[in-house]
């Protein structure tokens, strides 16, 4: 694995991330219930969106929110998406990604990151307790809402 980096979308990496690909069983943990209810209303300019490249290739994506200004406070500072390509995934490259979006959540102010998971088998859970997210609540649809102390 050459060393990871972080690229802003561009026409090449936007088609390169919609083609990332999920294991068996992961497809139904990719949008959580609470972020489909609330995209429509998620304002663009707060939308934070990378790609991850290890080389040329594209092998991850991670969207966040930063909002200090939402309703509602696991909306504020959070991950909307992250994926990392089937054939990418247990090399730390989401990780790699949570980082960057806790870096960017700190240049921005905020000392907490949020993010709302679905329990299951082969869901994240386990991913993000591993690294150091801790259940704060539940949402309206039984999503756990996990924080990070950046
Ligand atoms: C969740 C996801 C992004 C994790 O990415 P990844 O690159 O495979 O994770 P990493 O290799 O960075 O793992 C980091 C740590 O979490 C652990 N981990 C990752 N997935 C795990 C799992 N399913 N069960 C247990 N531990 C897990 C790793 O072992 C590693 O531990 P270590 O630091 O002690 O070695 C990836 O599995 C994915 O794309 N899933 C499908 C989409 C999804 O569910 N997204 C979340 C929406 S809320």
């Amino acid at each position: 694995m050459d060393a990871l980096r972080l690229e802003e979308l561009s026409a090449r990496t936007i088609v390169a991330a919609n083609g990332l690909t999920l294991r068996p069983g992961q497809e139904q943990f990719v949008t959580p219930v609470s972020y489909s209810a609330a995209d429509a209303y998620v304002n663009p300019t707060t939308t934070w969106a990378r790609v991850v490249l290890d080389g040329d290739d594209v092998v991850g994506f991670i969207r966040g929110n930063f909002d200090p200004d939402n309703p509602r406070p696991e909306f504020r500072s959070c991950i909307w998406r992250i994926n990392v390509d089937a054939t990418a995934q247990g090399r730390g490259i989401g990780k790699f990604a949570v980082h960057a979006l806790a870096d960017e959540a700190r240049q921005r102010g905020f000392d907490t990151v949020t993010v709302i998971w679905e329990t299951g088998e082969e869901g994240p859970g386990e991913f993000f307790r591993r690294i150091g997210f801790v259940e704060i609540g539940e949402t309206e649809y039984g999503e756990k809402i996990g924080a990070l102390h950046v």
